[in-house]
């Protein structure tokens, strides 16, 4: 006998009003990062899981695009920092298309925060600083881990990871692989739900004057 399954929800009946909150004109920082650490810092204090995961979407030389989370490791005046295998699906993309976008799903917050801009690499020793900092585990699973390749098993990943535990019994140092990239914004929407999915979608868009920012609003 098979063991018992939930039914799976009835789809078309899930659904939530969004009431917590409104964003108004008003209520925004001069520039996006200022108001992204803002709300960053509501999610984190309102106990989100991992508010600083992310989707991250790329597209291929065709136009192919593809998404995966990715964890926000910096934000500074140039942008949205994350790390990760260069020759990664996602590396591989973001050689060939920099374009890329990222969305932040606070569900609990009723917000999510969708940001599009051009990845660039991150010079090596800033890339060097944060593997040193990362816990010893990480820094052996990026040695043993082609990151998106196929492999034939996970005895191979196993393996990988013992070699490179034997190889560096003290410090790790960065593979050539691995890397981070700054997402560097051209637009940010901030995303409020509201009853009546009236919701408040405030767009800051880069505009001529370097460093200036104009800021729109759609319709939900
Ligand atoms: C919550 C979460 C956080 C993640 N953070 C990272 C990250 O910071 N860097 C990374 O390379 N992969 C991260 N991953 C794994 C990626 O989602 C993905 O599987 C991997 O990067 C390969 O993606 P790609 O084949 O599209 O390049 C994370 C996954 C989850 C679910």
């Amino acid at each position: 006998m098979s063991p018992a399954v939930d039914p799976p929800p009835d789809l078309a009946a899930l659904r939530e009003e969004y009431a917590r909150g409104g964003l108004d004109e008003s209520d925004l920082a001069v520039d996006p990062i200022a108001m992204f650490r803002r709300w960053l810092t509501e999610a984190a204090t309102a106990g989100l899981h991992e508010p600083n995961a992310m989707v991250v979407s790329t597209a291929d030389d065709s136009g192919r695009p593809s998404s995966r989370m990715v964890l926000l490791k910096g934000l500074d005046e140039r942008g949205f920092v994350f790390f990760t295998n260069t020759g990664s699906r996602k590396g591989e993309e973001l050689a060939g298309n920099s374009r890329c976008a990222l969305l932040f799903p606070w569900h609990p917050l009723e917000r999510q925060v969708r940001v599009d801009g051009t990845a660039a690499l991150l010079p090596r020793v800033d890339v060097a600083a944060y593997f040193a900092s990362r816990p010893r585990g990480s820094q052996l699973g990026a040695w043993a881990s082609p990151q998106s390749r196929v492999v034939s098993g996970r005895a191979e990943l196993d393996g990988a990871f013992a070699e490179a535990e034997a190889r560096f019994p003290a410090e790790v140092p960065v593979p050539d692989e691995w890397g981070g990239y700054v997402v560097v914004p051209d637009a940010v929407e901030f995303w409020q739900g509201r009853p009546g999915r009236m919701h408040d979608r405030l767009v800051y868009r880069r505009g001529s004057e370097p460093d200036a920012w104009e800021v729109v609003r759609l319709a939900p």
